[in-house]
C-alpha cells in the first residue's frame, strides 16, 4: 500500500473559476508535479454531490464533460493521478449508507453551510432534501473509500474534513482500529478569494452574477472588463484590510496568489507589504496589474482546455481509465468494511 493516498474533489457544477484554481487545483498540480510515485494522487469529479440542488441533466452532463477537460487542462497527468467521475464508483454511495449508520445528525445539524443554506430557506424542512442535510457523509465517505491521508482543500472546506474525521475515528472504535485511514486537511495558502460584485461572498459558481466570478476560459479581455468593474471603495491609497476593505484586499489578494508568492500569504504579512508596495498608484493600476496576473495565469489553460475539449474520444478514454483505477482503489476498503461490519 502507498504511504501517502491524496484525495479531493470539485463538483462539476460549471466552468472552474480563479476561487477553485488559487484555493485548490493549483495545489493538485502542485502535490502531483513535487510526489513521488508511492502517493497515489486521486482527484474526482463529484457529480453526485452536485444534484443535491436540482440539475438539468443535459446541462450536468456537459458540465462534467468541460470539468474533466478543465482539471487536464490545468496540468493533471490521467497517467499519473486518478482522475474519475464519482457516479462511475458505487463504492463511493455504499460507504456513505454505512457511514450514515455511524454519523450522528446532531453534528450534521451543527454543520455552519448547513445553517446557511437553511436560513436561505422559508419553506422549512417539508421542502429541504434530505441529501442536502447528509452530504457531508457522502464526502467523508469519498475521502474515506480511498484511503487517503490527505485531503488539499479550500478553507470553507477544513469543517467537513473535520466531520470526516470523526465519523472514521467512530467507526475504527466500533469496528477495528485500522480499518479507515484519519486524513489529514492541506489548506491552501490562497485561502478564501471574494466574489469580485460581492467582496463579503466567496468567488461561487453558483452566485447569479456571472461578472462575480473569473472563469479559467475568460478571455484576455473579458479578465480585464471584469476585474475593471470589481467592487472597490473610495478610501484613499491602497491598504490591505480584509475585514474593512474586502473589495480591495480581494485585489491585493489575487495579485499577490496569482503573481505566486508562495512561501508566505498565511498571515497576511505578505498580502500587507504587497499594499505598501501598491499605496501611491491608483485603483486602476491595481486592477490592471491583478489583470496581468491572472491572464499570465489563465492564457496557457485556456489554450489547453480549447483543444482538449473538442476531443471526445481522448475525454472518453481518460474517464474510462480513472474509473477503472478509482474503483480498484475503493474496492479494497468496501471489502475491508464489509467484513468489520458483518454483511
Ligand atoms: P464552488 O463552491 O465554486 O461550487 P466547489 O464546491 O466545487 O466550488 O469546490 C471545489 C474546491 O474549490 C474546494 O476545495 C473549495 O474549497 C475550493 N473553493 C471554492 N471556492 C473557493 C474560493 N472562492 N476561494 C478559495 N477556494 C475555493
Ligand atoms: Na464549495
Amino acid at each position: 500500500t502507498p504511504k501517502k493516498v491524496i484525495f479531493s474533489g470539485i463538483q462539476p457544477t460549471g466552468v472552474p473559476h480563479l476561487g477553485n484554481y488559487l484555493g485548490a487545483l493549483r495545489q493538485w498540480v502542485k502535490l502531483q508535479d513535487e510526489s513521488d510515485k508511492s502517493t497515489r494522487l486521486i482527484y474526482s469529479l463529484v457529480d453526485l454531490h452536485a444534484i443535491t440542488i436540482r440539475q438539468d441533466p443535459a446541462q450536468l452532463r456537459q458540465w462534467k464533460k468541460e470539468s474533466l477537460a478543465m482539471l487536464l487542462a490545468i496540468g493533471l497527468d490521467p497517467t499519473r493521478c486518478t482522475i474519475f467521475h464519482q457516479s462511475d464508483v458505487p463504492a463511493h454511495s455504499e460507504l456513505m449508507w454505512v457511514l450514515s449508520c455511524q454519523a450522528s445528525t446532531g453534528y450534521l445539524g451543527r454543520m455552519t453551510q448547513w445553517k446557511d443554506k437553511t436560513s436561505n430557506e422559508k419553506e422549512g424542512s417539508e421542502r429541504l432534501k434530505l441529501g442536502l442535510f447528509s452530504y457531508p457523509v457522502l464526502q467523508a465517505a469519498d475521502v474515506l473509500v480511498h484511503q487517503t491521508t490527505h485531503v488539499p482543500v479550500g478553507y470553507d472546506q477544513a469543517q467537513h474534513l473535520e466531520f470526516a474525521r470523526e465519523v472514521a475515528q467512530g467507526f475504527n472504535h466500533l469496528y477495528g482500529a485500522d480499518t479507515l485511514a484519519i486524513p489529514e486537511t492541506i489548506i491552501s495558502p490562497a485561502k478564501r478569494v471574494m466574489s469580485l460584485t460581492d467582496p463579503q461572498a466567496k468567488m461561487s459558481k453558483s452566485h447569479p452574477n456571472p461578472k462575480s466570478r473569473i472563469l479559467l476560459t475568460d478571455s484576455e479581455e473579458t479578465i480585464k472588463a471584469k476585474l475593471k468593474s470589481a467592487v472597490t471603495d473610495s478610501l484613499e491609497g491602497i491598504t490591505y484590510d480584509p475585514p474593512n476593505r474586502p473589495g480591495v484586499s480581494n485585489l491585493v489578494d489575487i495579485i499577490f496568489h496569482a503573481e505566486d508568492h508562495t512561501s508566505a500569504g498565511e498571515d497576511g504579512s505578505g498580502q500587507a507589504a504587497l499594499a505598501k508596495e501598491l499605496n501611491g498608484t491608483s485603483l486602476r493600476v491595481v486592477k490592471e496589474r491583478a489583470a496581468t496576473a491572472v491572464n499570465d495565469i489563465v492564457r496557457p489553460i485556456r489554450e489547453r482546455y480549447a483543444e482538449l475539449i473538442e476531443q471526445q474520444s481522448y475525454l472518453d478514454e481518460a474517464a474510462a481509465a480513472g474509473a477503472f483505477k478509482a474503483q480498484i482503489s475503493a474496492a479494497e476498503t468496501i471489502q475491508k468494511v464489509r467484513k468489520a461490519i458483518g454483511v
